[in-house]
């Protein structure tokens, strides 16, 4: 138990107050090493404003949600005209679900931002690779949510949506057919699923979600920020001033408050903006699909996922028969590589062969729409393992040879090209550029062992480089 620390009683009121709180509950001890005595990196720059933007959005999803479920009917011949009474009928309704819906696109604006920003700088690099795995389970936990809460409006492509992504699962062999069973609780998408998915959206995944944040920050806090430049201002050889404190970071609070709280302003001027001038965005946010209920019997002609979800899609449909053919010559090629470069003892090279050999013989036996669906996961898996997959000899983008910008760049570019084909109606040209796409994607991330060592690397100054503005 920590000392019992007495105060004079002539301290003013507040202090007393704040002295009976802190010898039973470390308020001061965690608004000192959290906020004003959690030192930051003073090189902050733009990218770093993402992880607050955040946590304001998913509070704002958090609040406007409970109010949304106040007049929310999770029920298959209520909901649709649910959602039109919050609309119309209740007052300022209409805003509470604008500032839902447009804060899901918003989240994930903001979240592929901040995942950026972790890409460049080499964020998930020793020792954050723990934030950035408690990150990827978020983004993960985010998609399952942004899924499910799609379902609640009960229109049509809330309806045919849930009915194509659920059908995915049962491409899994033995198991799929039941597991689809079991997501849907019943044999179409229907009442049983509009009820569990309203379970999950408004309760199980946001408690997932809030413990995954707080695991975030926590791992955070434990190790400190990096920053653009990806030099250790807490490290044992960083200078320190007489108290001991960086001298190349600042407390958060003030400095950093402010300086989010002037991101936050620019960020609620552009939210509210969309809000009240375009709540659909041309059809990106909120589709015009949607804007029809679920017809069981009348498939839409042209069934899309909401944009945040497109890259994966695209990357889905690139998997066609045609496709397995050159996914398993890159598999192939993947076993004489491990086999003749790793430097591996005669057994694992065995093993590799063998892996090898069953992986394509897999291939070959089970249809192309489960690999398109291992291949979707595998997008988001793979980001995982990006602490261990790069082997640059610095973190930060600014000092790794020149053409890795290229190379970043193209990969930003392909994400957005592949995220553009997935709105698009399939087409055979959209199908070869997004196949294209998928190989590049996936190329990027498992060759990375390999080509984040060459080139001449940029010497990292021994202390952040930083401009007063
Ligand atoms: C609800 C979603 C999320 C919230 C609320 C959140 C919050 C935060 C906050 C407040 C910070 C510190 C401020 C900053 O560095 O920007 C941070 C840092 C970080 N986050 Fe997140 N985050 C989320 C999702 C993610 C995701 C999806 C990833 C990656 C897959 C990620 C990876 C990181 C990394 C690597 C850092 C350390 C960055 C550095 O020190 O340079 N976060 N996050």
């Amino acid at each position: 138990m920590a000392e019992f620390k007495e105060i004079s009683p002539d301290a003013p009121i507040a202090d007393k107050a704040m002295n009976w709180l802190d010898n039973r509950f470390p308020a001061s001890k965690l608004y000192k090493e959290h906020l004003s005595e959690y030192y930051a990196p003073k090189n902050f720059n733009f990218w770093y404003i993402f992880g607050s933007l955040a946590l304001l959005v998913l509070v704002i999803q958090i609040v406007t949600g409970i109010f949304l479920t106040m007049n929310y009917k999770p029920e298959a011949s209520l909901a649709f005209g649910s959602v039109e009474y919050i609309m119309r009928d209740v007052p300022w309704g209409w805003l509470i679900r604008y500032m839902h819906s447009t804060g899901a696109s918003a989240f994930f604006v903001v979240v592929y931002m901040h995942m950026f920003r972790g890409l460049i700088y080499g964020s998930y690099r020793k020792p954050r690779e723990l934030i950035w795995v408690f990150g990827c389970a978020i983004f993960l936990a985010l998609m399952a949510e942004a899924f499910m809460g799609y379902l609640l409006p009960w229109g049509q492509m809330s309806y045919w949506g849930a009915q194509v992504i659920v059908n995915l699962f049962a491409a899994i062999p033995f198991i799929g057919p039941d597991l689809a069973l079991l997501i849907r609780g019943d044999y179409v998408v229907g009442d049983a699923t509009l009820n569990r998915f309203f379970a999950f959206h408004v309760i199980a995944v946001p408690l997932v979600l809030l413990g995954l944040v707080v695991a975030h920050i926590i791992a955070l806090h434990e190790v400190g920020s990096n920053n653009p430049d990806g030099v250790e201002v807490k490290g044992p050889n960083a200078p320190r001033d007489a108290n001991g404190h960086p001298l190349d970071a600042i407390p958060f609070h003030p400095y950093y408050t402010v300086h989010d709280i002037f991101g936050v302003s620019i960020f609620l001027m552009i939210f509210s903006a969309i809000i009240f001038f375009a709540p659909e965005f041309g059809g990106y946010f909120l589709e015009y699909n949607n804007f029809i209920p679920a017809d069981p019997l009348k498939t839409p002609l042209h069934i899309a996922p909401v944009w945040y979800f497109t890259p994966y899609y695209s990357m889905l449909r690139a998997i066609t028969s045609e496709m397995m053919y050159a996914l398993i010559a890159c598999v192939l090629a993947g076993a004489v590589l491990g086999v003749l470069k790793a430097k591996i003892a005669g057994l694992f090279k065995l093993i590799i062969v063998g892996a090898a050999v069953a992986v394509v013989g897999a291939m070959l036996l089970i249809d192309a729409k489960f690999w398109g669906v291992v291949v979707m996961g595998g997008a988001v898996v793979i980001l995982f393992f990006l602490p261990w997959l790069d082997n640059s000899e610095v973190k930060s983008i600014r000092y790794r040879p020149s053409w890795n910008k290229y190379l970043y760049g193209i990969f930003v570019i392909n994400f957005l090209v592949l995220g553009y084909l997935g709105v698009q109606p399939p087409s055979a040209i959209g199908e070869r550029v997004s196949q294209v796409g998928t190989l590049f994607y996936f190329g990027f991330f498992l060759l990375m062992p390999w080509w984040s060592r060459l080139g001449t690397f940029k010497r990292v100054p021994d202390r952040v480089i930083f401009a007063a503005h």
